[in-house]
């Protein structure tokens, strides 16, 4: 066996993992990623692409965000559209100057393993059988195969940050932590097409036959979504179908025109709202999609990963210069105050903006007032305008 000794293991280079990373590279903090999966395919694997002003102020300020100022879409605003006419919400206006970039979640990856890797930081691809040991003791570590042999990160703090579908929560006995966990009766199936975009910003709409999203990726890829039923496979989705359907749901009484193309991409996922509570034990931290999923509706999932790792790592910091614990034993709760405003964000604008399989017209009709309340009273577009660019950090 070969054992490595490092201040933070970290579990999973996605985000949360990279991001973690880069950060305690910056003030000097080793660290050690393990990742079971091949680099090109964490790289590859198409997700979200909104970032919220403070998403963007971070990757900055740390430097990494050279190519996101210069390929990211800065977007002011973004549309509400409903019962055929669209209705768009000022963002910039109405939060004092805030706004989003539309900038693919696998760039950020991208630009965190460049970076990581250009500094000599250590990643671990293609690592087997990852486990995680003694987070209940002052001498954690995670253990993985490679090529055969066994290796063992020894580590001071252990960073699970390895996805919905990872090994670290698990590890963590079932009595020590409260699940909230809510699935929705429907999925949404996402594509990627070498289209222009039909409108420069975003669109969310609400049509009787189901949610419809446009969105972007560059002045020449579109990423397009459908609300469909959760289990549907997608070769029930042939090409034609699909672009069928999303012109209907995207329609206007103005004669919206969407612009077509080839699909490079088609996937449908479902959607669910899950908290984990509390996100720590012992010497281990949850962060990112690990410890909480968001409908994708309110575009939180990167950011509240960066709002975890941001509290993380100041934590950490603090412990490493200071020898202080407070900033890790309130890890939890700082981080869940913010992932509950999300939760709650993120469930009002599936809720307001999805067909329900038991949506009766008076549904239809609620979600249509709701609306054109939002659209039309300035307070409630400033409070989807600033829960939606995020709102700002705490401390
Ligand atoms: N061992 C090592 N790595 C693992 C393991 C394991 N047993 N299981 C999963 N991983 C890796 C995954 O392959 C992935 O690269 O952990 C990483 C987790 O990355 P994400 O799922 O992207 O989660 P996170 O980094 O928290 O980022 C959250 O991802 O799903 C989106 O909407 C979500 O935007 C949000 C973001
Ligand atoms: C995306 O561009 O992939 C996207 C945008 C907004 C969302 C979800 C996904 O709410």
């Amino acid at each position: 066996m070969m054992t490595r000794k490092t201040k933070v293991g970290i579990v999973g280079a996605g985000p949360s993992g990279l991001f973690l990373a880069h950060i305690l590279r910056l003030e000097g903090i080793d660290s050690v990623v393990v990742e079971n999966r091949a680099r090109q395919y964490v790289e590859e694997r198409v997700r979200a692409g909104v970032l919220e002003q403070g998403t963007i102020d971070m990757l900055i300020e740390t430097g990494v965000g050279e190519r996101l100022k210069r390929e990211g879409l800065i977007h002011h605003g973004f549309e509400l559209r409903f019962n055929g006419e669209g209705h768009r919400i000022d963002m910039h206006k109405l939060t004092g100057g805030r706004c989003i970039a539309v900038y693919g979640q696998s760039e950020v990856v991208r630009d965190l393993a460049d970076a990581h890797h250009a500094a000599g930081g250590e990643i671990h691809y293609e690592a087997g059988n990852v486990a995680i040991e003694g987070f209940d003791t002052n001498a954690p570590s995670i253990r993985y195969s490679h090529d055969g042999v066994t290796h063992k990160i020894a580590c001071d703090f252990i960073a699970g940050c390895d996805g919905f579908h990872g090994i670290c929560r698990p590890a963590i006995p079932s009595r020590i932590l409260k699940f909230y966990d809510k699935v929705y009766p429907f999925g949404w199936l996402g594509i990627l097409s070498d289209a222009v975009p039909s409108a420069e910003e975003l669109i969310y709409a609400n049509h009787p036959r189901g949610f419809a999203l446009h969105s972007m990726r560059s002045a020449s890829l579109t990423r397009l979504y459908l609300q469909v039923e959760p289990d549907e496979p997608v070769d029930a989705w042939p090409d034609s179908r699909i672009w069928e359907e999303l012109d209907v749901r995207l329609q206007t009484k103005a004669g919206f025109r969407l612009t077509t193309g080839n699909i490079l991409q088609k996937s449908i996922t479902p959607m669910r709202s899950f908290v984990t509570d509390p996100m720590q034990c012992g010497r281990l931290f949850l962060a990112g999609d690990s410890a909480h999923i968001v409908p994708p509706t309110g575009a939180k999932g990167l950011n509240l990963a960066v709002a975890d790792v941001r509290v993380l790592s100041r934590a950490l910091v603090s412990y490493y210069r200071t020898g202080s614990t407070s900033g890790l034993d309130g890890y939890s709760s700082s981080c869940l105050r913010r992932i509950w405003r999300a939760q709650h964000f993120s469930w009002w604008m599936t809720s307001m903006l999805h067909r329900f399989s038991s949506v009766d017209d008076f549904d239809h009709r609620r979600q249509l007032a709701e609306l054109d309340n939002i659209t039309s009273s300035e307070s409630a577009s400033r409070n989807i305008a600033e829960n939606y660019s995020g709102l700002p950090f705490v401390d």
